[in-house]
């Protein structure tokens, strides 16, 4: 196929019932990334108020449910929301189907904000407008904390299509249906996310590891 569909909300909508496949391939080194990072992510949120976008299919929100305070969980696909919805929370857990940039919260109103595989996607010519909208959810001294991944954990199954002129890589996804897609996914070494980051937030902690790296920001007073 020669122009695959790089609408990304379309391509996560139609994923959905088969987005947490990502999960349960049988690396065990990849497995046990996950699991270090489970255990992080609950000592991380324990009795603190959270807001999570592009919440996906709510893997994340049931770890985090294990120990927050609350959780409003949010995501762009209502087929996303759907398929969370089906699953157990363990503290009061509220899902919000919008877009991340037209919130219907209050600004400064939680502890942290959490996002799961989402700064991959944000486009580079838009990190700035990222930075004042993360920033913007959390109350003083709030924290933010992103996961990600690196390209080694997609396995060498899918290709990159290219770059645009912004230096945005896009990469070869396919649906179980054969539906191709070029959707927008960046990659980052340790070195660069630290200056990406500098500016804007002192850095409480990075770790990066081969398939996934996570990072805990605070907002620099300004
Ligand atoms: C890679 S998935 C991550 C899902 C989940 N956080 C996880 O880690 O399993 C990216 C998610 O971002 C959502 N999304 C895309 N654009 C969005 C937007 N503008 N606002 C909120 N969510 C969005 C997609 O629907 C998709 O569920």
């Amino acid at each position: 196929m020669t122009n695959p569909n790089n609408d990304i909300n379309s391509y996560y909508s139609k994923r959905a019932p088969e987005y947490e496949q990502i999960y349960y391939r049988d690396i065990p080194e990849r497995q046990q990334e996950i699991a270090d990072i489970e255990i992080y992510l609950e000592n991380l949120v324990t009795g603190k108020s959270i807001l999570e976008l592009a919440c996906g299919t709510g893997y994340w929100t049931v770890c985090m449910s294990k120990s927050a305070k609350c959780i409003i969980s949010s995501d762009y696909s209502a087929e996303m929301i759907t398929e969370a919805k089906k699953k157990t929370y363990i503290c009061p857990t509220q899902f919000v189907q919008a877009d991340m940039y037209s919130m219907p919260i209050p600004a400064h109103s939680v502890d942290l904000a959490v996002f799961g595989f989402w700064f991959s996607h944000e486009p580079k010519q838009k990190y700035e407008r990222f930075f004042k909208l993360i920033k913007s959810f959390v109350k003083k001294d709030g924290q933010i904390w992103l996961l990600d991944n690196n390209s080694p954990a997609e396995g060498d199954e899918y290709k990159s299509t290219g770059t645009d002129e912004h230096g945005n890589n896009y990469k070869q996804r396919f649906l179980d249906n054969g539906e191709e897609y070029s959707v927008l996914k960046n990659y980052f070494d340790e070195k660069l996310l630290k200056e990406i980051f500098d500016a804007d937030f002192e850095i409480e902690e990075l770790v990066y590891k081969k398939y996934y790296w996570h990072i805990l920001l605070k907002p620099k007073s300004s």
